[in-house]
């Protein structure tokens, strides 16, 4: 994204405020951010504040005098790579539809040439209505890009399909649009994530309390980096991350299966939460209480999918393995005996006692070369902070090939 010019186009949504961040993350990248607020975008976000993080003028009118002798608006649409609207709201979409021009930010996106994202923001019962539906055809047959909207909970109280995509996620498709190469191009991640389900019989099964939230989180902060993630999930309730090849798998048997068939890799990482036995004696049938005596499960144990990894020969085995372990007391002490006994070469404790699961916040100690007390911070900053570290050692890595 280096050097790369973004025009970004706020429109009039409480998503608005997520666009301040998506200006940060187009910066950190080497990217430029010009943007257009539109009249009613300056109601939920201000110009000050726009304009401060994306250090240029905030243009907001198409009449003005200044601002068109400066910067016209033709001008404006071509000195981009990329025009990305975000919040696209229903108004902003209906008028790009109906090639409409009647303020500087339909103006511009009538007079670009350059790939258009939409970044769509707005009440579920707006985006389902018909008139959306038809215009988002229409604008898809125009050429015009989309990303999200996603399904989850509104500002206004209701839940569905409508919430604006998250910076991290429209980042990446502009990235994706761009054709820009991330650091981890060209490299093979795996990664487990959920919990497995043992058959006890047709309808029953041991399973355990994973949501699937920081594998998928991971997952998705590793694709954004360009890395082709082969994602092997067992059953969960969340919507799979994006950009991944999603591989779902239900017993522990199945996903060791599904790690060797996606071998070689450069990378892999064990965040599902395995089940540690199955039934050995799992019925064909459902089981019936027939009054008598309790049906007694013989369990065995399962196949340790971390630890076959980390012991494969030099040419198989992926250059970083990367477990986690899923602890109730003792976190350090379990962790290091843990990280021994799998023999990986980073574990990632957390402690399960409280309500890590299936929540949005982890904390984690960091058990690699040496030992780090990561404070509590959402999943996807744990796997921001673990990507980042990944790049680091598959550079130095490089560097010592060298
Ligand atoms: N793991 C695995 N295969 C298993 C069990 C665990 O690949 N059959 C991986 C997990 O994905 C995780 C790490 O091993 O990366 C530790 O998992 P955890 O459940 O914490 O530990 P267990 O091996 O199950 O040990 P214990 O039940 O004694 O805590």
């Amino acid at each position: 994204m280096n050097g790369k010019r973004i025009l970004l186009i706020i429109g009039g949504g409480i998503a608005a405020y997520k666009s301040l961040e998506l200006i940060r993350r187009f910066g950190k990248a080497g990217a430029s951010v010009r943007a257009i607020l539109t009249r009613a975008g300056a109601q939920f976000v201000t110009p000050l504040s726009v304009g401060a993080l994306s250090g240029d003028t905030v243009y907001q009118d198409l009449f003005d005098l200044t601002d068109e002798a400066q910067m016209g608006h033709i001008a404006l649409s071509r000195a981009a790579d990329l025009v990305v609207v975000a919040p696209a709201t229903a108004d902003l979409m209906a008028k790009m539809a109906h090639g409409r021009a009647d303020d500087l930010a339909s103006t511009v996106l009538m007079a670009t040439d350059k790939p258009v994202l939409v970044a769509p923001a707005m009440n579920v019962r707006m985006w389902e209505h018909k008139a959306t539906v038809r215009n988002a055809q229409t604008l898809t047959k125009d050429g015009i890009h989309f990303v999200g909207p996603a399904q989850g909970d509104m500002a206004c109280g209701e839940h569905g399909f409508g919430r604006m995509a998250e910076p991290e996620e429209i980042f990446t498709a502009a990235q994706n649009l761009l054709g820009a190469k991330g650091p981890l191009d060209g490299r093979h991640i795996i990664i487990t994530s959920g919990p497995t389900h043992e058959a006890i019989d047709p309808v029953r099964y041991i399973a355990n309390r994973s949501s699937g939230r920081q594998g998928s989180a991971i997952a998705e902060a590793l694709a954004a980096r360009g890395a082709q993630v082969s994602f092997i999930t067992g059953p969960v309730n969340i919507e799979p991350p994006r950009g991944v090849q999603v591989i779902r798998v239900q017993s522990a048997r199945d996903m060791e299966k599904a790690v060797q068939a996606a071998l070689p890799a450069d990378v892999a990482i064990f965040a599902a939460a395995v089940a540690d036995w199955r039934v050995k004696n799992a019925d064909t049938q459902k089981i019936k209480k027939d009054g008598g005596a309790l049906p007694a499960l013989a369990l065995e144990e399962n196949p340790d999918i971390l630890a076959g990894v980390s012991a494969l020969g030099a040419d198989k085995r992926p250059k970083l393995v990367i477990g986690f372990a899923a602890e109730t007391e003792d976190v350090l002490a379990h962790a290091r005996a843990k990280k021994a006994r799998k023999k990986c070469d980073w574990l990632l404790a957390n402690d399960v006692s409280g309500d890590c699961f299936g929540s949005e916040d982890n904390q984690i100690i960091f058990l690699g070369a040496k030992e780090e007390h990561w404070p509590k911070m959402r999943k996807s900053d744990v796997a921001e902070r673990l990507a980042h570290k990944i790049i680091t050692a598959l550079g130095e890595e490089e560097n010592n090939k060298k």
